[in-house]
């Protein structure tokens, strides 16, 4: 069977860790997929960037048209984050009748509805679990293990950032000044860390949440939005006197006339759930009427936790572009010509 060719947009962290997930697991992976997932052009800034990768055998270049347009990509994988470029990328992407992947939430929150109607009419697919807290399988999790359910309400931690900053103020006694520098050191801040504590980040993955769960179009400019940065050490002391941690959270309810999306701080209880929820870590609840409340933990950023949503992506479409014309995903994990073992 013919591998599937990759091209890459953008070759950061995400990137890196991706090269680095199809080469460590490529064994287990093509069993998954069915066939060989091999990326074999990228374009980047800066060819001569070190990168955190072995990138022998990818054609590395600077001109992301020319990856789009590339007859002998079978998927493109966008990374390089941001609005407008990643935009017009990934409607070319399409437009040239391949399907694609992306971590970018910014993108997906603005430019979704256009983006996915786009790729119905072409009849490709644009998938983008990575896009929301990051490792943790939340979008599959609402969109397809839970597709019986009335979803009622979905609750969460979904910037780690922020909550990294939140409980080093409670548990470490720094400032927020520098709490966010240490998050900005680590490397899970957004490239414009604004983002992060004025609660955008968090927004632009509601609106994603929000659209999956309730079936409505993507609403970014609709969340009432609402950051951490007027949070003070003495706003964490006095909620834990009271039995409160302060959490940022992003919350999607339906209400009789519509569903409500906001994204704030928010007094929890210390004995709930996302109380103990701390670092840089996601978590998110969901609540259904048949399988009642769900709990959803993890890392939302890193290159390892982000490329493994991505690969997964990657192994999901390949399955539906050549294995399974239905677009099913097997009933068991492995296609059923890649089941050699007998159980032990
Ligand atoms: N800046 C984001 C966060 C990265 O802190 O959650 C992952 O989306």
């Amino acid at each position: 069977m013919q591998p599937v060719n990759i091209g890459l947009l953008g070759l950061g962290t995400v990137g890196a860790g991706v090269v680095d997930l199809l080469s460590r697991n490529r064994s287990e992976i093509t069993r998954r997929a069915g066939r060989d997932i091999r990326v074999t052009r990228a374009a980047v800034r800066n060819p001569d960037s070190p990168r955190d990768c072995d990138t022998t055998g990818i054609d590395i270049g600077t001109d992301c048209h020319a990856i789009v347009n590339d007859p002998d990509i079978d998927v493109v994988l966008e990374l390089i984050g941001g609005e407008h470029e990643a935009r017009d990328l990934v409607m070319a992407a399409i437009a040239s009748g391949k399907h694609v992947v992306t971590a970018n939430k910014h993108l997906i929150a603005l430019h979704g509805n256009e983006i996915f109607a786009a790729a119905d009419a072409a009849g490709v697919v644009v998938s983008f679990e990575a896009a929301v807290a990051g490792g943790i399988p939340i979008i599959k999790a609402i969109r397809e293990s839970l597709a019986a359910n009335h979803i009622e309400w979905v609750a969460g931690i979904i910037n780690g950032t922020g909550n990294f900053i939140l409980s080093q103020m409670m548990f470490e006694g720094v400032s927020f000044e520098e709490a966010l520098a240490d998050a900005q050191r680590r490397g899970f801040a957004e490239a414009d860390p604004t983002f992060d504590v004025e609660g955008i980040d968090a927004a632009h993955k509601l609106a994603i949440i929000g659209s999956i769960a309730f079936g409505i179009p993507l609403s970014f400019d609709r969340i009432y939005t609402q950051g951490i940065r007027g949070i003070a050490s003495d706003d964490i002391e006095y909620a834990a006197e009271l039995g409160y941690r302060i959490k940022h959270l992003g919350i999607a309810r339906r209400q009789e006339t519509g569903v409500e999306l906001r994204v704030h701080p928010t007094l929890v209880s210390e004995k709930a759930l996302l109380a103990s929820v701390e670092g840089e870590k996601n978590a998110i609840m969901v609540y259904g009427d048949a399988v009642g409340p769900t709990v959803y933990y993890g890392s939302g950023a890193g290159a390892g936790p982000t490329a493994s949503s991505v690969v997964a992506d990657l192994i999901d479409t390949v399955r539906m572009m050549s294995v399974d014309p239905k677009g099913r995903v097997p009933h068991l994990a492995f296609q059923p010509d890649q089941i050699t073992h007998e159980p032990i």
